[in-house]
């Protein structure tokens, strides 16, 4: 996703088509270091590509593991329960799976083998529990130190010598705070269940007991049998040894289905369910369940074994109380989709989303009473009644995933929702914006537009495109369809007073556009189109009204969302005249000549600047004085002249006038 400080989505009314799910966070952390303590290469396919993902690969290079990448597929050498370097310093971002695995791993190691290591995250990963973690390990013998405050790291593991670890006692762990300890001490303590039975004792309740199953069902891949008594002792068997399964395929990400499944109950219409491919029913991961939880809400399901289709059944949805212990994460989209119940939903049983990326509970209940819902927070649960009246918000992400993820299927409500730092999908779902901007749809005139208007050179190719960066918006660039045009004519060999013949062409246009390029016909005329003569032609050729006609569809079908930034002559006065904000750009003969001369130069193609002048001019005349569709601003247009401007600034004015039009709070 692009690193911009928000995104706005327009209120939505539809969503269909497939998405194909990123690889399951937590099957893909368990994965990396199970495949890196086991003995034997491991090719793990279909890793997710994230950020909680990253700073594990990072983690195992530095401990010595030969990683190597290979598209969507990573091979890893694993180090067969040895250390390969004593000391390193590891830093796990806000991963709470990497830091809580690896720190019972490299406890267990260091102790072992003699070894030091520190384990450091973001703030955040030094305000989220590990002590229950530290107070399991410290018993067998793992010297562990915090390094700031106690109960939470940063920790340094190990003091460089050995240890003999005491296992024959049961090793109590607390599963009432995150089952993460529990996972990591399973994992670790498979290095070191050599000759004798390991067992582990959960004192209390253990939570997220789905995600114990995941860690069991890979020990399993790994070679290792753990006697599950009653999810309260867990039995690691004597002689147990992690082995590589060779080849090992990562699932799609189950919490992150979650997304879809709910726009699917909110927006798809049975004849057109949307199709969700990656996990389904054969999961191992707990938040599959989720679709249950749908379903209770009116979604109607069909699933096979790693697909899942939805639909709208039940509207408004139906309003639920529920236990979310099993579906921790994917619950959180649950909260989202009681806006659009009957009545109010309750999710009971959360405690632990306030010890996760951030206080999930408050996070939530401030964002959704911003909506306009009623919202009821206690320690352990969220109450959601649906606004009475929806209102525009500006919704803040914590530097949490789930939170900006959930929030975006809040634009069902008839009004628009902004996205703050969207960014932080990152840490699980890189493409989670573009992914579901392919699903949605929105009426064409809720689609936001800024059209930029000017002359020949003006600048505003590179304001358009750069608003339309800044803003995540798609980017239509309508002289390039005329010059297109225009090329297609010299190779046709069509005369520029052909109107019909050349209207044809315009139809027949076969353009894609990606990556700063533009492909006609399957190849790349990104330079041609830029050449002096096809521009002057294609001012020539735009003169006719057949030409424009055949161009208009085309043009308007680029207004999709998220929103759109329209550049060229008649974008605000004809293409989109309901445009909230229209621009008129414009600079002096002068300084358009020099700025065009200095571009061509600087491609080393020699040009005069008097020559490039009188071209300029006679083109503008042209565009101005043709009888359709003249070159003017739009009578509500915002001039710009920007002669003594630079881009930066122009950028800045046209942001400023945008975020003064938009209903978002400024405060
Ligand atoms: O913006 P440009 O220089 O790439 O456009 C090339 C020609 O296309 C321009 O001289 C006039 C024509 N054009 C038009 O008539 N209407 C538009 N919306 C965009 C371009």
């Amino acid at each position: 996703m692009l690193s911009i400080p928000f995104i706005d989505v327009p209120p939505l009314n539809g969503a269909a088509g497939t998405v194909r799910l990123p690889g399951s966070k937590s099957i893909s952390n368990r994965v990396l270091l199970l495949a890196a303590l086991c003995e034997g290469t491991t090719l793990v396919q279909d890793l997710l590509a994230s950020e909680d993902t990253q700073v594990m690969l990072d983690a195992l290079r530095a401990l010595g593991c030969a990683v190597e990448p290979d598209g969507s597929s990573v091979r890893i050498t694993g180090l067969g329960g040895r250390l390969a370097t004593r000391e390193a310093d590891i830093f796990l971002g806000n991963s709470g799976t990497s830091t809580r695995s690896l720190t019972a791993a490299l406890a267990v190691l260091s102790a072992s083998q003699g070894g030091r290591f520190e384990i450091r995250g973001v703030p955040r990963m030094h305000e989220r529990p590990i002590g229950d973690l530290v107070d399991a390990l410290r018993p067998l013998g793992c010297p562990i130190e915090h390094l700031g405050q106690d109960g939470y790291p940063p920790l340094r593991l190990g003091d460089g010598r050995v240890h003999a670890l005491e296992l024959d006692a049961p090793i109590r762990v607390r599963g009432n705070v995150s089952s993460q300890f529990l996972t990591g001490l399973l994992q670790a303590l498979c290095l070191v269940a050599g000759d004798r039975d390991v067992t582990i004792e959960v004192v209390g309740e253990l939570i997220s007991q789905p995600y114990i199953a995941i860690t069991l069902n890979l020990l399993q891949r790994f070679g290792i049998t753990v006697r599950n008594e009653s999810w309260q002792r867990f039995v690691i068997p004597q002689g147990s040894h992690l082995r590589s399964p060779g080849e090992i395929h990562v699932e799609g990400d189950a919490s992150s289905a979650s997304y879809f499944v709910a726009l699917g109950a909110i927006a798809a219409s049975a004849g057109a369910p949307l199709r969700i491919e990656g996990v389904g029913q054969d999961s191992i991961q707990g938040d599959v369940r989720f679709v249950d939880a749908a379903v209770g809400m009116g979604a109607q399901v069909k699933s096979g074994p790693n697909w899942i289709e939805v639909s709208r059944g039940a509207w408004p949805l139906k309003a639920l109380t529920l236990d979310c212990n099993h579906i921790p994460d994917a619950a959180m989209t649950l909260a989202v989709m009681a806006l659009y119940a009957q009545g109010t939903t309750r999710l009971t049983n959360i405690a632990s989303w306030r010890v996760k990326e951030t206080d999930r509970i408050a996070a939530m209940a401030a964002e959704l009473r911003k909506l306009g819902a009623a919202v009821l927070e206690g320690t352990d649960f969220i109450e959601v009644t649906p606004p009475a009246a929806w209102r525009p918000a500006a919704i803040r992400t914590y530097d949490d995933h789930r939170v900006a993820m959930c929030f975006s299927l809040a634009a069902f409500g008839g009004v628009p929702v902004r996205i703050l730092d969207p960014k932080c999908v990152a840490k699980t779902f890189p493409d989670y914006f573009e992914s579901l901007f392919a699903l949605v749809r929105a009426d064409a005139a809720e689609v936001p537009v800024i059209t930029i208007d000017g002359p020949t050179a003006s600048g505003k190719g590179t304001l358009a495109s750069t608003v339309a960066q800044a803003l995540g918006y798609h980017w239509l660039d309508s002289g390039m369809l005329y010059r297109a045009t225009a090329l297609s004519a010299l190779e046709a060999g069509v005369a520029a007073d052909n109107e019909v013949g050349l209207a044809g062409l315009a139809a027949a246009l076969d353009l894609r556009f990606g990556d700063e390029r533009v492909w006609l016909a399957g190849r790349d005329v990104s330079a041609a189109l830029r050449r002096e003569e096809v521009g002057a032609l294609a001012s020539k050729i735009s003169v006719w009204p057949a030409v424009r006609q055949a161009l208009h569809d085309l043009q308007l079908s680029f207004r999709c969302v998220p929103g759109l930034v329209a550049d060229g002559r008649d974008m605000g006065t004809v293409l989109f005249p309901g445009a909230p904000l229209k621009v008129f750009l414009t600079a002096s003969a002068a300084m358009r000549a020099e700025r065009r001369h200095k571009q061509l130069i600087s491609k080393g193609i020699p040009a005069s600047i008097d020559v490039l002048r009188a071209d300029l001019e006679a083109r503008d005349e042209r565009d101005r004085n043709r009888t359709v569709a003249p070159l003017k601003p739009a009578e509500d247009a915002q001039l710009l002249d920007n002669s003594a401007l630079t881009i930066e600034a122009s950028v800045d004015q046209v942001l400023a006038w945008w975020s003064a039009r938009r209903p978002f709070d400024r405060g």
